[in-house]
């Protein structure tokens, strides 16, 4: 058996069961859909005017507790205390769970701020708000950045991170691992620690949320269609395969060993069947866990032996997307972005580039006109006055 990552060499070897819907493409519908259009809302991201259930995925970048102060009587950020700073933003949460679908999240870019020379510890201080309201924090991303502003203090380091909580209050939320790892270029899980610089944008200035950031976000979190009838996001559908990423130094020797002792897509299947977590055991012992067949634990334990440390190696092996799955009812629309601290739209930019139609709230939007006229992104523009 060739274990080389030919293109043409794809074999399948796990089919994820779909019991109550069918597969289909995105491509099908994508031709049929309207263009993605952006919404802004002049608003409170407290009290939205949006309906219940219409968005799924939040991505959001709230002012930061005592930092810039946008003269508004409603804004959050200048509030006495941390505590009351809180408050504000559980208001917030509250909000957003009702226009989220049950199987929204959020993603909430938060940093901290140093009063009377000490860091508040604000990210936790909503983390711990949030779970007590009952939501779960499913991440807490790390966004580092390898420069950034001069700080003038000499006993500490200048600040070169902030957080992107990922929040969701359902355990079913939407979630693409398999197209994000695709994206980021490796089978694997890529971890929680983001290192994004700032991008260059309107001119000379800075701005303060990269796309790249959003991008990442609506990836994993905004699912490109959703069923209008039943609101059931259309999911990746995907098998996995025997195929290593060959730039993989580690993946090289596993391919050969595999071969060296002729392991066979049984022996592969049965790796994939056991999963990575048996083999922190060791291999003197590992048998396979209790749950596959003694058959299955047979060859996984045959390949452990042949393999070695490198019997982890199959466990991140290629998938390859089937479709999308369909739960038939028809027509889907595409998935929903919100920011409800919009500022300049980043995120509307970012998610109507991605095929995702997205709203955003600010007391004073400051979205720029597209820079190229008719620049795909932002086909539609409309501006409504919420009644929240
Ligand atoms: C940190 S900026 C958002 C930056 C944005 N991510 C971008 O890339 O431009 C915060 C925004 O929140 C808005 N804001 C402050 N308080 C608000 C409130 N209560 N409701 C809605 N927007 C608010 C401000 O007007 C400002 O535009």
């Amino acid at each position: 058996m060739s274990l080389a990552a030919e293109a043409d060499d794809v074999k399948p070897v796990t089919t994820r069961s779909l019991s109550t819907v069918g597969v289909g493409s995105l491509e099908d519908w994508e031709e049929r859909l309207a263009p993605a259009a952006a919404q802004v809302v002049v608003g409170d991201a407290r009290s939205t005017g949006l309906a219940d259930n219409s968005v799924d995925l939040i991505v959001t970048s709230p002012p930061y507790w005592q930092k810039r102060d946008y003269g508004h009587d409603d804004q959050i950020g200048q509030e006495p205390t941390p505590q009351a700073y809180v408050e504000s933003m559980m208001e917030c949460l509250d909000e957003w769970r009702r226009v989220l679908r049950s199987t929204g999240s959020i993603f909430l870019n938060v940093g901290d701020t140093y009063y009377n020379r000490s860091l508040m510890g604000i990210p936790g201080l909503l983390e711990f708000g949030a779970v007590q309201r009952g939501w779960l924090i499913r991440n807490r991303i790390i966004w580092t950045k390898d420069s950034g502003m001069p700080e003038p203090a000499k006993n500490r380091l200048a600040n070169r991170h902030e957080y992107i909580i990922h929040l969701a209050f359902k355990s079913s939320y939407y979630y693409d691992l398999v197209g994000y790892s695709e994206y980021m270029g490796n089978g694997a899980n890529p971890g929680d620690v983001w290192n994004i610089n700032p991008e260059r944008n309107m001119g000379s200035h800075l701005a303060p949320y990269p796309q790249e950031l959003v991008r990442r976000a609506v990836m994993l979190g905004c699912p490109p269609q959703v069923c209008e009838t039943c609101q059931k996001p259309r999911a990746r559908v995907f098998e996995r395969t025997d195929q290593l990423d060959p730039e993989r130094p580690q993946a090289r020797r596993a391919m050969e060993l595999a071969k060296e002792h002729q392991l066979t897509p049984d022996h592969i299947r049965a790796i994939q069947a056991t999963g990575v977590s048996d083999v922190g055991k060791a291999t003197k012992f590992q048998n396979g866990t209790g749950r596959n067949s003694p058959e299955v634990q047979r060859l996984a334990a045959e390949a452990k032996a042949a393999l070695g440390g490198y019997f982890r190696e199959f466990t991140f092996a290629k998938k390859i997307t089937t479709g999308w799955t369909d739960c038939g009812h028809g027509t889907p629309t595409r998935g929903v972005v919100l920011d409800p601290f919009m500022g300049t739209g980043t995120t509307l930019k970012t998610a109507t580039k991605m095929g995702r139609d997205a709203i955003g709230v600010d007391l004073v939007p400051l979205m720029q006109e597209p820079e190229v006229p008719g620049e795909q992104g932002m086909p539609k523009r409309s501006v409504t006055q919420s009644n929240g």
